[in-house]
């Protein structure tokens, strides 16, 4: 059905104002204990006339997290942090729903709690390096191989982060299921060897993102739960051998779930369409992503090819990028070197337009 980027659109029970989604983005701004501070809540209020947030990815346990300063949302404090940044966006007429982003193997031990464990399908340890403030760049952990009966703790853990969202305020919760966190190196024949029910054949390399999924369902209902996936992507060492297969094979286990939304980047292979996968296997509505601008944004929904579209960088320095698409104005760059950096420079100190 055609659309237009400043039209409502309802996917599940989340209602958004219009089909301008903030894409999630890690900012490594979070306080004391991973909690979101009035600082995170100060960023996403300026942003909060997108139809919709996703936060930036935030872990459910002390062993999701991989990278420096990320929020949690498994405790009572980051909770509460949440609870400030939910209300100030409802209070502003938008919408929020929580990424969860369990990072496996990606990650450093040096980023995290000293109790934590840098868990993965397999003992493979990421090629590459990663950014600590303690000691600067650094190797991946090389992480240790979940046992099985250790496999249902982690689902668990998506199941009290989405129990966290909803207490803490958040619309629904999407399921961070690519970039090479924990759900995509199940995914993944280069990071799953196991000869489990949870590696193998395709239909066991799917069965931790569908537990995963069900077991946020069962605490939000589909309505409010989505799904962020991107087919083919190599980001943190990521290797799959037929990722056209894993991912039809995926969707097409997913569909009967009805989400509220499936959230699509651009693949980056070229012999690859994942909207076009997307629209064939998982059939629901589309929120598609990556390099889109205005033009193309409008394109895509008047060819009804997606029922919304989101931008990332162009958040960064637009915080009323809404307005700026709807009044013509033109947008602002980002600076680069404060994407990470702690504190206030580069994060909210983007001015609205005049
Ligand atoms: C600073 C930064 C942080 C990001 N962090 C996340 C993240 O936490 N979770 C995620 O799914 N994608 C993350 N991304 C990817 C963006 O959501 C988006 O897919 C990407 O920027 C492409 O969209 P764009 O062309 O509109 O910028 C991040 C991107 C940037 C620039």
């Amino acid at each position: 059905m055609s659309a237009h980027l400043f039209e409502p659109v309802q996917l599940g029970e989340l209602k958004l104002a219009n089909r301008i989604v903030m894409a999630p983005m890690t900012r490594s701004r979070a306080g004391e204990g991973d909690a979101p501070t009035a600082l995170n809540t100060e960023y996403y209020r300026q942003r909060a006339s997108a139809g919709l947030i996703v936060s930036e990815g935030a872990q459910p346990s002390i062993h999701g997290k991989g990278y420096c300063r990320t929020p949690g949302i498994h405790t009572e404090a980051q909770i509460a942090g949440w609870r400030a940044v939910t209300g100030a966006v409802h209070a502003e007429g938008g919408s929020m729903v929580a990424q969860i982003m369990h990072c496996g193997r990606v990650g450093s031990r040096l980023n995290k709690d000293p109790d934590a464990e840098t868990v993965a399908p397999s003992a493979v340890r990421a090629n590459g390096k990663i950014y600590t403030d303690a000691a600067g760049m650094v190797d991946f952990d090389e992480p240790r191989a979940l046992r099985l009966d250790e496999i249902s703790g982690v689902i668990g853990e998506y199941a009290h982060a989405t129990r966290s969202a909803l207490v803490a305020g958040f619309d629904g919760v999407e399921l961070h299921c690519t970039s090479g966190y924990l759900p995509a190196q199940f995914l993944s024949t280069g990071t799953n060897r196991r000869s489990d029910a949870y590696g193998g054949s395709v239909a066991n390399r799917v069965r931790f993102v569908i537990e995963a999924l069900e077991a946020m369902i069962a605490v939000a209902g589909s309505a409010r739960v989505g799904m962020r996936i991107c087919p083919g992507n190599p980001f943190n060492d990521l290797h799959d051998d037929d990722p056209n297969e894993t991912f039809a094979t995926l969707l097409d286990a997913v569909r009967p779930l009805r989400l509220a939304y499936l959230h699509v980047i651009r693949s980056p292979r070229r012999d690859l369409d994942a909207f076009a996968l997307a629209r064939t296997h998982f059939g629901g509505p589309l929120i598609v992503n990556d390099g889109f601008d205005q033009a193309r944004a409008e394109h895509v929904l008047a060819a009804g090819e997606a029922a919304a579209v989101s931008f990332g960088r162009a958040y960064l320095g637009n915080p009323d990028l809404v307005r700026r698409m709807r009044e013509g104005l033109a947008l602002a760059d980002f600076d680069a070197a404060t994407l990470y950096t702690p504190g206030p420079k580069g994060y909210t100190d983007y001015p609205s337009a005049p």
